[in-house]
């Protein structure tokens, strides 16, 4: 099994367990740091990822779940993108914490919020025809049961999109990772007030899988046409599959 492993957990319950309590504790400030912590490139990420799935997104009634999706940047995104169209998006995270702040930013909009754990989802099978999920499946406490809940509720020829951080090689990289791994963690506990969340940050980037690892275990899973787009120098990048 391969998955999350933040500082002194072992278990996949245990794990689930000391990400949410991590995800609650910085809640309060996380939009702050994102916007911050990545000079707002997020917004740039966010947009493009959905816009790779305009023409799912334009579909009327389509379905499509946001994992992982905090206080709601990405499914905001994609409402963006769905501009005119019927398509019912659900924004579903197990913190409730942030829960909390994207039903508050999302106050008259059609997004429906769910409070669920993303390896074991309240849904029947083939549901949805898009599942995203941003800076948020590094996360899970194991990739492959997550990619396999993903392949269960996806409908037959629907699409799955994971944007999440990578490592940037060559001397931009060097750079990069000083940034990463010494800057950003000092901003992030000096802003947040909390010690332990971006220490974990570059640590959970280093432990998840290079594209080609992850890439084959999407296949694996069982999805087709799986490929990664790296945005911006490979700081960050799309998964893309299709069931
Ligand atoms: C880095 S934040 C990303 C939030 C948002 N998608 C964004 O792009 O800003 C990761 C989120 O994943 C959620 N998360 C991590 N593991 C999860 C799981 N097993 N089930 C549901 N949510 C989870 C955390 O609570 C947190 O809100």
């Amino acid at each position: 099994m391969i998955g999350a492993a933040p500082e002194g957990v072992s278990d996949l319950e245990t794990t689930g367990h000391a990400v949410r309590e991590m995800f609650t504790s910085i809640a309060p400030r996380y939009d702050l740091l994102n916007h911050l912590l990545s000079f707002n490139v997020d917004r740039l990420w966010w947009r493009r990822a959905a816009r790779s799935f305009a023409s799912i997104l334009s579909r009327p009634n389509a379905r499509v779940l946001d994992l992982c999706c905090g206080t709601g940047d990405m499914t905001f995104a994609l409402l963006r993108q769905a501009r005119t169209s019927s398509a019912r998006i659900l924004g579903v995270d197990f913190s409730h914490a942030m829960l909390q702040r994207a039903r508050e930013k999302s106050r008259g909009t059609p997004l429906h919020w769910i409070e669920a754990d993303a390896l074991t989802l309240p849904f029947t099978d083939a549901q949805f025809d898009l599942i995203t999920a941003a800076f948020g499946f590094r996360n899970l406490a194991d990739y492959d049961a997550g990619l396999r809940e993903i392949v269960r509720l996806l409908k037959s020829g629907g699409e799955c999109g994971i944007l999440d951080f990578g490592e940037p090689k060559g001397p931009l990289g060097r750079v990069y990772r000083i940034y990463f791994k010494r800057v950003l963690p000092v901003i992030g506990t000096v802003v947040s007030g909390v010690r332990g969340p971006y220490a974990y940050l570059p640590a959970s980037v280093e432990r998840f899988p290079h594209p080609d690892a992850m890439l084959d275990r999407m296949r694996g899973a069982g999805f087709r046409e799986a490929s990664w787009t790296p945005y911006t120098f490979g700081i960050a990048g799309l998964y893309r599959g299709c069931k």
